[in-house]
């Protein structure tokens, strides 16, 4: 992508400057090729002192064969990229991190591994600041980019592509490199196809609830296992996981959880979408909205807690968000005009919501009844940042 012109995260640099202010390091996460290292690149070439270690780089990881002396006189910003690469660093960072006054500051960089956030939460309680970022967000894409953000998903070198053939091609190929190489790096040691049935089982059931024992049986694994390959895929950031909302109302509740691939374009390539027409006119059309606005919704710098409701008698609700301790409810209609439905009142009775957010593909806000209201996708945004 030589020469490209980058798009700007704005929302993201903030979020690390703000983690700067009040930790003397920043642990930067998110999956595979979502331009956690350009941003970095970035941010290390804009400070006055920095100094950038690449531990995928063997130069690199010789010049920290010594950590201590190497970092300990360093001064400004340290990046140090895949730091998932060298575990026994985290002990050593301990150490830098509680100088006073503070000498320097930390940029660590890992693609979401469930054990390096394990890890350096053990090790470095209470010194880092998590930031998680994830491919382009439709404030990043330029509002008039959202229909082409949701087909081909946020990954820079799809997004970017320059075309739809190019775009589906560079995700099959991150598709195989991560069943390949990237998932052996997580740790996991299930076989590439195995995982790859998986996934594909995942795509098509995305937005919908996750049955193990059903998916186990097509698999032909134990329930378990299944949700041992389920926790490998979220922790590498490639599948949601949305937890039920138990409220305490004694009505039957459901206990699986929903699960989305969290990126669109990665949900097409999987499903074999591989256009704009073929996606309109699949039946998991308004499956992958959901899961695009969820996205967009959930995966900024500072995730809020979010659950999904439904009750033995039918009720349901998308989404419920806790943002800054108000509750409020999400639906996702992919329509021209949502209508208000019964399901969105008992969720508001029930629920006892703030607001509900019927969130819809057009332009107009609308109010559907009081404290209900039709939200383009933007405006969504706007009101759970
Ligand atoms: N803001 C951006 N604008 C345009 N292209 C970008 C941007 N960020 C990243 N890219 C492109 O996306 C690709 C992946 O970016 P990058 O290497 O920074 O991601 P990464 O998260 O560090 O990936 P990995 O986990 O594989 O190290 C690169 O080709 C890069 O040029
Ligand atoms: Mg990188």
């Amino acid at each position: 992508m030589q020469g490209m012109r980058l798009v700007r995260r704005d929302a993201i640099e903030a979020a690390i400057a703000a983690g700067m202010r009040r930790s003397p390091a920043v642990v930067l996460l998110g999956p595979r090729q979502c331009g956690k290292t350009t941003l970095a690149q970035g941010i290390a070439a804009a400070s006055a002192r920095s100094e950038y270690f690449d531990l995928e780089k063997p130069a690199d990881l010789a010049r920290l064969a010594n950590p201590e002396l190497t970092l300990q006189p360093l001064r400004g910003l340290v990046v140090i990229d895949e730091v998932q690469r060298r575990k026994d660093l985290f002990p050593v960072l301990r150490t830098l991190l509680d100088r006073r006054p503070i000498p320097a500051r930390f940029l660590l960089l890992g693609s979401a591994s469930p054990e390096l956030l394990a890890q350096s939460s053990e090790t470095l309680a209470g010194r880092i600041a998590f930031v998680s970022m994830s491919g382009f967000s439709v404030t990043e894409s330029g509002g008039g980019n959202a229909t082409r953000l949701w087909q081909r998903g946020g990954f820079p070198r799809s997004f970017l592509a320059r075309s739809d053939v190019d775009s589906h091609a560079w995700r099959e190929d991150f598709i195989q490199t991560f069943l390949q190489r990237d998932l052996a790096q997580l740790g996991s040691r299930v076989p590439a196809p195995t995982m790859r049935r998986f996934w594909t089982m995942l795509a098509h059931l995305s937005g919908g609830i996750l049955n193990s024992s059903e998916i186990g049986n097509s698999l032909g694994e134990a329930h378990t296992t299944v949700r041992r390959h389920l926790d490998v895929m979220s922790g590498a950031l490639m599948v949601r996981v949305l937890q039920p909302w138990h409220a305490n109302i004694g009505k039957r509740q459901l206990k699986s959880p929903k699960v989305y691939i969290r990126d669109s374009g990665l949900l097409h390539a999987l499903l074999g979408i591989r256009t704009l027409a073929d996606l309109q006119g699949h039946p998991k059309v308004g499956a992958s909205w959901e899961g695009f606005v969820i996205e967009q919704l959930l995966a900024g710098p500072r995730p809020a807690e979010a659950y999904f409701w439904r009750t033995a008698a039918g009720a349901e609700l998308d989404l419920l968000v806790n943002h800054r301790g108000r509750f409020t409810g999400v639906e996702m209609k992919y329509s021209d005009a949502p209508e208000l439905t019964p399901s969105m009142r008992i969720a508001m009775t029930d629920l006892s919501l703030d607001r509900l957010l019927v969130v819809y593909p057009g332009a107009q806000r609308y109010r559907l009844a009081p404290h209900i209201e039709a939200v383009p996708l933007s405006e969504a945004m706007d009101q759970l940042s």
